[in-house]
């Protein structure tokens, strides 16, 4: 069983978990708005790994005998000023997500439920590839600024495909 402060705690992350996907699929928007259908393919398959990491907690929950109930959330940013604006303010969310995983292995090690701490390693090996995966076109992006590069890059984020983890 889940505490229940282990329980609200996880109910809260399932939110923050399907608003990065809102979040996500709204930059996607943004990118096709701007007609670049590569980098908006890529927050595409960012929507998707945000709506795995929310159903792999939520069933979690439901595997511990723990209730889950789905919270509303504000509606996301839509509009940004450049894509390197776009990328960079998703990156500062990845940080917030990655010290609200942090918070929630320091709770469940308070609360000393082992199964939950360990379950949570994967939220926080996986935070190291979201931060690496977003920095790295933050990176990209300064480089090639606004000019032809742009759709060289656009191209290279094409090619991303969702695949779902297989040990998860
Ligand atoms: Fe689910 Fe991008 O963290």
């Amino acid at each position: 069983m889940l505490s229940k402060k282990m329980e609200k705690a996880f109910n809260d992350q399932i939110k923050w978990e399907y608003f990065s996907a809102y979040l996500y699929l709204s930059l996607s928007a943004y990118f096709q708005g701007l007609g670049l259908p590569g980098f908006a393919n890529w927050m595409d398959v960012q929507f998707q790994e945000e709506q795995f990491h929310a159903r792999k907690m939520f069933d979690y929950v439901l595997e511990k005998g723990g209730k889950v109930q789905l919270q509303g959330f504000d509606a996301p940013q839509h509009t940004w000023k450049s894509p390197l604006a776009a990328f960079e303010f998703a990156l500062k969310h990845e940080y917030v997500v990655t010290k609200r995983i942090n918070d929630l292995v320091d709770l469940a090690q308070k609360e000393k439920d082992h199964a939950s701490a360990i379950f949570l390693q994967w939220y926080v090996t996986e935070q190291v590839e979201e931060e690496a995966n977003f920095g790295d076109t933050v990176n990209k992006l300064k480089l090639v600024g606004d000019g032809g590069g742009l759709f060289m890059l656009d191209r290279e984020l094409a090619t991303r495909v969702f695949t779902p983890p297989a040990a998860a």
